[in-house]
């Protein structure tokens, strides 16, 4: 069984806050190399060169000029991310809150996180700090646009806040000031527009997406300076769609430092919780924000445990073959029953399974959290979101695959007393699931702070072995009307 909470799963934005600690020592140690590099070079230009064409010269003198003031704006990124880094490590050993300036901001506290001076300060360094440039090469559909309902919603709901967001403070005037860089490709809107129709077996291949990201990539690593004096470790793609880790099959040296900002952040398939972000997959309906709130107050939660959804993948198919429509306490369905509401039935559940399917993240994670039901993962190899600051085990179960049979004896073994403070917690942790647009200071979008320095300063506490399960949990198609931003599965 290895750690679910993965240590380094990150927080959305801030995520790359912190890491970046790390990818700026990198680069500048490569800026200087490069400098060093290049001076050579010049002398040699230089000297050839003068003599026959001095506007040649010139240009050279202006590259070395602008190399300059870029190094200068590296150093200055950096002086920031120390002042960052030092801050949270103070709030950490002092354990205090720095006062803001906005009015009425939400101050973590409680055991639903690792350590919430830490998250808090992270929080405040990412809001009067963080940079992101958005790369503005390519047009709509399959760049700078992305799907804002179901559930690759934050695809589309990412890139259009982030370069559309009325107050995104986040985005960059010029790359020079940016901590990080955003390729702005909608992996959903590729396989929608590029993969269909779908006929024969070659209409599933993943490369067509790889070359297309690959040809992004090489467009903006020629132009501009950015991808490659860092080798991309700078830069994040997010991908809610099942694809999404694929994008970097076909060519692994290319993106072995890009951070990926995924849904599916299944280990077994790559994803490298010490480079890339796991985040939430969020089902919304048409023109929503979120489902309806239909949750019931503890007592009038008469369901133990509750689940619908299709025979997807091996774990969900043994959930249903133990469960199906057996039991009273746990309700395990293929198809709900006609006349029943899906929302509603989690709001009178205590416990929401959350199996996974095809791939390992399930918007019912978020979906219970929504409806005030103590989400159940049933999952393996999942590095759950959010990981690293949030305490998974305070507002969540996780069930091991192997025990799926023994579901209702290990519900009804959690005390009242555990329950409701599992459910207190569920309704606490909420505001970190909730999408806002514009978004707002510790909302799903906000959310993605600290990693490395906590991490490195601050070892996760010893988890109790016995209750961790792998996370995994999967998309899940059946709810989905859209069929055609499906994958093959
Ligand atoms: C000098 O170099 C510039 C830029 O490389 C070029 O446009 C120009 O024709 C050159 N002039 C001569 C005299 O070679
Ligand atoms: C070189 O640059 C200087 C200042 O930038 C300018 O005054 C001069 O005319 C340039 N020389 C040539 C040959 O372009
Ligand atoms: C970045 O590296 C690639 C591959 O080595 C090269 O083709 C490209 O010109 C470089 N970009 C810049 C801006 O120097
Ligand atoms: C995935 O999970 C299985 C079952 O828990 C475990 O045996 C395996 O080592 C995990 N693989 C990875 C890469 O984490
Ligand atoms: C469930 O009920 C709510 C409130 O009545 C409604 O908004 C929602 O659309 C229903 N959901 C389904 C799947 O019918
Ligand atoms: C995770 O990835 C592995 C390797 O591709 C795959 O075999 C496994 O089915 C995935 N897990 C889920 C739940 O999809």
């Amino acid at each position: 069984m290895r750690t679910i909470r993965s240590p380094t799963s990150g927080i959305f934005l801030t995520l790359f806050f912190l890491n970046l600690s790390f990818v700026f020592f990198t680069f500048l140690k490569d800026e200087q190399h490069l400098h060093l590099h290049h001076h050579h070079h010049h002398h040699h230009h230089l000297v050839s060169h003068v003599s026959i064409n001095s506007s040649s010269a010139n240009q050279s003198l202006d590259k070395h000029r602008l190399k300059n003031k870029r190094r200068s704006s590296l150093e200055r990124i950096e002086e920031g991310l120390a002042a960052a880094r030092a801050s949270i490590k103070e709030a950490i050993g002092s354990r205090k809150y720095e006062k803001s300036n906005e009015k009425g901001i939400f101050v973590p506290k409680g055991p639903i996180y690792w350590n919430p001076h830490a998250f808090h300060q992270s929080h405040t360094e990412m809001m009067k700090r963080l940079k992101v440039w958005v790369y503005r090469e390519g047009d709509p559909p399959l760049v700078h646009e992305g799907p804002v309902n179901n559930k690759y919603a934050i695809e589309g709901q990412f890139i259009d806040e982030i370069e559309n967001g009325k107050n995104s403070r986040f985005k960059a005037r010029h790359p020079d000031e940016a901590h990080v860089f955003f390729i702005p490709l909608s992996v959903a809107k590729v396989i929608h527009y590029v993969y269909k129709p779908r006929r024969t077996k070659y209409d599933y291949e993943a490369d067509r997406l790889q070359h297309l990201v690959e040809d992004y990539i090489s467009i903006v690593a020629q132009r501009y300076p950015y991808w490659n004096r860092s080798n991309g470790a700078d830069h994040f793609l997010l991908s809610c769609h099942d694809w999404g880790p694929r994008i970097s099959y076909g060519n692994p040296y290319l993106f072995h430092k890009m951070m990926r900002v995924l849904c599916n952040a299944n280990t077994t398939e790559g994803f490298k919780p010490s480079r890339d972000v796991s985040i939430p997959e969020v089902l919304l309906p048409f023109g929503k924000l979120a489902p309806p709130d239909l949750s019931l107050p503890p007592r009038r939660r008469t369901i133990l445990a509750f689940f619908a959804g299709g025979a997807h993948g091996a774990i969900r198919k043994k959930l249903l073959k133990q469960w199906k429509d057996k039991d009273d306490a746990v309700q395990v369905h293929e198809y709900l029953p006609k006349g029943q509401n899906y929302t509603k039935l989690m709001g009178k559940s205590k416990f929401c399974l959350c199996p996974s399917g095809h791939e390992v993240a399930s918007p019912r994670v978020v979906e219970a959290i929504h409806a005030g039901c103590v989400p159940v993962i049933l999952c393996e190899n999942y590095t759950v979101p959010f990981g690293d600051v949030l305490d998974w085990r305070r507002f969540s179960m996780e069930i091991r695959v192997e025990r799926i049979g023994e579901i209702k004896e290990i519900l009804e073994g959690v005390s009242e007393k555990e329950y409701l403070e599992m459910y207190g917690n569920v309704r606490k942790v909420k505001r970190h699931f909730v999408m806002n647009r514009p978004a707002k200071p510790f909302d799903l979008m906000h959310m993605r702070e600290m990693n490395h320095i906590i991490h490195t300063s601050f070892p996760m506490k010893d988890v109790d072995k016995n209750n961790m399960v792998d996370h995994e949990c999967t998309s899940d198609s059946e709810r989905v009307n859209k069929k055609e931003d499906e994958s093959k599965d």
